[in-house]
């Protein structure tokens, strides 16, 4: 008796995770990539800078994200997804040119806020794809003060 009520259960499982793959399927991202607004071009960000927003910011801030095979599985999919378009919301790289003078300042000092406490990128995204080192973070710190001053001395 038991064991035909797991068995049930069982199939219920792996009928319910079969559905719901079909339901509020995450949408990809299909926005035109603007090379000219990229924070990357605009700012001319040497190859280490470069090198650390995108393998670790760009999957969630930017319209150049990648989505992992994990991302396509419901209901990891829903969750990830979210991050990825939230992320985006707030703070999109791919968008710098758009955004204000005002806006970069401000952007700027939070990202180095946000990665200095250890904020970002999200804890459920280093798990997987590692944490900034101490150098790369120290890397962050003098780039964004550089570029605030750099923001700072323009009229
Ligand atoms: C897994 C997705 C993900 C990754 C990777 C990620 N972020 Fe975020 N980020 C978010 C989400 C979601 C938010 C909005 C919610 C929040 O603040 O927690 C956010 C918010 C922010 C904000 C605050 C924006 C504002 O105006 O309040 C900054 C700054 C930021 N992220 C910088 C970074 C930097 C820098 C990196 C890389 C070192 C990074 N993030 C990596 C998802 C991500």
């Amino acid at each position: 008796m038991i064991r035909k009520i797991f068995k049930y259960l069982l199939y219920l499982i792996i009928l319910t995770l079969v559905a719901i793959q079909f339901i509020n399927r995450p949408k990809k991202l299909s926005e035109p990539i603007d090379s000219q607004n990229d924070i990357i071009a605009l700012l001319g960000v040497d190859s280490k800078m470069t090198d650390i927003l995108k393998n670790n910011c760009y999957d969630c801030h930017s319209n150049q994200p990648e989505y992992p095979w994990y991302s396509k599985i419901a209901p990891i999919s829903w969750w990830i997804v979210g991050h990825m378009d939230h992320g985006r919301e707030e703070l999109n790289f791919s968008k710098w040119g758009e955004y204000s003078k005002r806006r970069k300042n401000k952007k700027l000092g939070d990202m180095l806020e946000e990665v200095m406490d250890g904020d970002m990128p999200l804890p459920s995204y280093t798990w997987i794809h590692g944490k900034l080192t101490d150098q790369e973070k120290r890397l962050l710190e003098s780039w964004v003060n550089q570029e605030i001053a750099k923001l700072e001395s323009e009229n």
